[in-house]
């Protein structure tokens, strides 16, 4: 009778109290069943922890909660690990949890992070930080790009002129960006993480984006030219020279230290843009291919591959590369391919029964990507556009490999965060998360039963209440203008101002000029718009956290701008070029070296010769002045990438003032009478924090407001 009336109380309670569960990764099975249990705590006075070789799987638990207590079980310590970090989701801040069985195990074996410490150095502290999150939500692989172009991060001790002369540059502003892991970090840093049941993988590249390697042995390369580490993004057209056996000494030097340093068996050896134009006319590794009957430049890269590979396969490691491996052909059947040039290069291999592991950039799940519309998002990217739902939203597993029959070369799916405008940590984490949740459930979930808005709920509950309790500077959705954001609008009338978030989150304005809190107006319907106001905006996580706040300036203008009537209007603009490294338009002195008239605004980027490389260049900004014919009236919204804008005889868009410039970010409208409108756009050259601007395309782009279509301006509209 005692216990019927006590099943019952635990029914009555578990009926009011039944919690949603909020696991991430979602588990493959679990049947909900009525009631919670209370514990005090996880160890094994609370909780059975029970190692059973029926559990099979290296990473497979099962967790049973029933009101008379916890039983997790599992073959493996990692399996019980993952019972543990299943059994922290689920159970509340008062030790309660819900009761459930749950049969779990990992759809890939590799649930991978990547880490660019090289571009912007990374702090051990930071790493731990990601690892501590990382091994929360069952990712299991650090993928660590020690080497780059831009420094060498890894001590070696036979070779210290790596770090005195690689781990660190001298920035085209003079500042110095440095920074590297001695070997007791990096012991540290993959115990750290074994300890979190996640492995190191060190990525060493070969044979390109080796400058840094270079700077402090110039004989790695062709022709052996002094050099420093790279100070631009993108890719380096010095390489490592396959024709010596200098180099292949060098990297297995470096090989024979990193192999110890890093117990797994998964070594990278990169291998991605690797330009071959040295090796053409070197001469040898042209004696290199004709003693190896290499006709192509293509095999030769697949000799280098080839052979650090066999050199690491006798030292017990399998190793990865990036696609481009698999060009040249020969890659050892043990190879595995990372495909991040798209789905392609991982396709190709699977059927061809190479191992894969999927990171392609365009299906989200690069993680240096913009998470919004990049007039909106408070931190400028490299590029690219990648939402927490586009991440949610792959499948590791493409269509064509799956009906191949070569699924199960699919062995996992990484997330890359390239560090190029990463700049502390405070921007590496709103990279990372909450996208690294969606990463963690595509790599462990099963592919049935995927549901966003589920997702998006178990995101929005604890995981975000436990990213905030971590100290994580996470990602939370700015306020956007369908079709495309822009801070500075106008109108002559009225004005109906839509907002919206790329994820569906409640959104709050003010137009009095203060910043929106909780209690401020939730968005609802367009917001009317018919004096000059000042909105200000921001999206509500569910918890109440505010996300950041946006403010668009939305100003009432009299009518259209007059057209001018100049007496004369020959095509083409004045050009005033500055020879200098100037990096403000303030700094530009009155008396310009030279002046000449150009046909197309492209002309202002391209006065000065830029080689690839961009070292020595001529550096010169460059003034383009006089008129542009509008084709109609209208309301006009203009886009550039140049320092400023000025229509009219006024500053419209002003990238200058930002200490970063890799896209104009700095749209704005203004409202003109069809005909000619004064021009100015003013064009800095120079690297700007691993920018070139001459990479840019010195164009002005516009479109009607309300108009999805944006046009460059042509030669045939400009005058002087
Ligand atoms: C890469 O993003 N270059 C692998
Ligand atoms: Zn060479």
């Amino acid at each position: 009778m005692l216990k019927q009336i006590l099943t019952t109380l635990a029914l009555a309670a578990c009926l009011t109290a039944q919690a949603e569960i909020n696991v991430i990764p979602r588990p493959a099975q679990v049947v909900e069943k009525t009631g919670t249990c209370h514990i005090t705590g996880l160890d094994a006075k609370n909780v059975k922890w029970q190692k059973d070789k029926k559990v099979k799987g290296d990473e497979a638990y099962t967790l049973s909660v029933t009101p008379k207590g916890i039983v997790a079980k599992a073959s493996t310590d990692a399996g019980l690990f993952y019972a543990r970090q299943t059994l922290i989701q689920l159970m509340d801040k008062d030790g309660n949890v819900p009761c459930v069985e749950i049969k779990d195990a990992p759809r890939f074996s590799y649930r991978g992070l990547h880490l660019d410490p090289c571009r912007h150095f990374h702090s051990v502290a930071e790493v731990k930080k990601q690892l501590d999150l990382m091994a929360q939500y069952k990712l299991n692989h650090l993928h660590w790009h020690l080497t780059e172009d831009q420094g060498w991060r890894i001590e070696i001790k036979k070779y210290p002129e790596l770090l005195e002369k690689g781990a660190q540059r001298v920035e085209a502003d003079g500042s110095i960006h440095k920074g590297y892991y001695t070997q007791e970090e990096v012991k540290d840093v993959v115990a750290y993480a074994a300890a979190r049941h996640i492995t190191v993988v060190p990525e060493l590249e070969i044979p390109g984006h080796e400058l840094a390697a270079i700077a402090a042995f110039p004989n790695l390369s062709c022709r052996g030219e002094q050099t420093t580490p790279r100070i631009v993004w993108g890719v380096e057209d010095i390489v490592m020279c396959p024709g010596k056996e200098d180099m292949f000494r060098f990297l297995q030097d470096v090989i024979d230290e990193m192999v110890p340093l890093f117990p797994g068996t998964l070594f990278h050896i990169g291998g991605d843009e690797a330009p071959r134009g040295e090796w053409k006319h070197c001469p040898n590794c042209q004696a290199r291919m004709k003693a190896e009957g290499l006709t192509k430049e293509a095999q030769l890269q697949s000799y280098v591959i080839g052979r650090i590979e066999k050199y690491l396969r006798g030292k017990g490691k399998t190793v990865i590369g990036w696609d481009e491996i698999l060009e040249g052909g020969n890659l050892d059947t043990t190879a595995i391919v990372m495909s991040w040039r798209g789905e392609e290069g991982g396709i190709i291999a699977a059927k061809a029964h190479h191992h894969v592991l999927m990171t392609p950039g365009s299906q989200g799940l690069y993680f240096d990507h913009y998470q919004g519309d990049p007039q909106a998002e408070p931190q400028e990217c490299i590029g690219g556009y990648s939402t927490l739902e586009k991440v949610y939203s792959y499948d590791p597993v493409p269509q064509s490999v799956r009906e191949a029959g070569a699924a199960d070369y699919v062995l996992g799916v990484q997330a890359n965060n390239w560090s190029e405008y990463i700049h502390n940590d405070a921007e590496l984490e709103w990279r990372i998360w909450p996208r690294a949740l969606a990463l963690a459930e595509i790599a462990w979930s099963p592919v049935e039963g995927k549901d966003f808005k589920d997702f998006q709920r178990r995101v929005d509950g604890p995981a975000t209440q436990n990213l905030v309790k971590a100290g994580i500077n996470f990602h939370i959705p700015s306020v956007e203008q369908p079709g495309g954001s822009c801070d500075n609008i106008v109108f002559t009338d009225h004005r109906d101002l839509t907002l919206s978030t790329t994820r569906p989150l409640a959104i709050h304005y003010t137009l009095d000029g203060t910043d929106p809190e909780l209690d401020s107006p939730l968005y609802t319907q367009p917001l009317q718009l018919t004096k000059t106001t000042v909105v200000k905006t921001c999206a509500e996580l569910p918890g109440g956290i505010l996300g950041p706040v946006r403010t668009i300036t939305a100003k009432k203008v009299k009518g259209l701008q007059p057209a001018s009537k100049p007496a004369v209007a020959d095509p083409g603009l004045v050009c005033s070029i500055h020879y200098g490294g100037y990096r403000t338009v303030s700094s530009l002195q009155d008396t310009p070296d030279e002046v000449c008239v150009i046909d197309s605004l492209y002309q202002l980027r391209n006065r000065v010769p830029v080689p690839a490389s961009v070292r020595n260049v001529r550096d010169y900004a460059a003034i383009g002045e006089g008129y542009v014919n509008m084709p109609e009236n209208g309301i006009y919204e203009f886009r550039t990438m140049n320092a400023q804008l000025w229509i009219d005889g006024k500053l419209l868009v002003d990238n200058s003032a930002s200490a970063l410039q890799r896209h104009s970010r700095k749209n704005a409208e203004v409202a003109l009478e069809k005909g000619l409108h004064q021009i100015k756009a003013v064009f800095l050259g120079g690297i700007f924090t691993g920018w070139p601007t001459y990479w840019d395309d010195a164009a002005v782009g516009y479109r009607l407001s309300g108009h999805n279509r944006w046009h460059n301006i042509r030669p045939a509209q400009l005058f002087h």
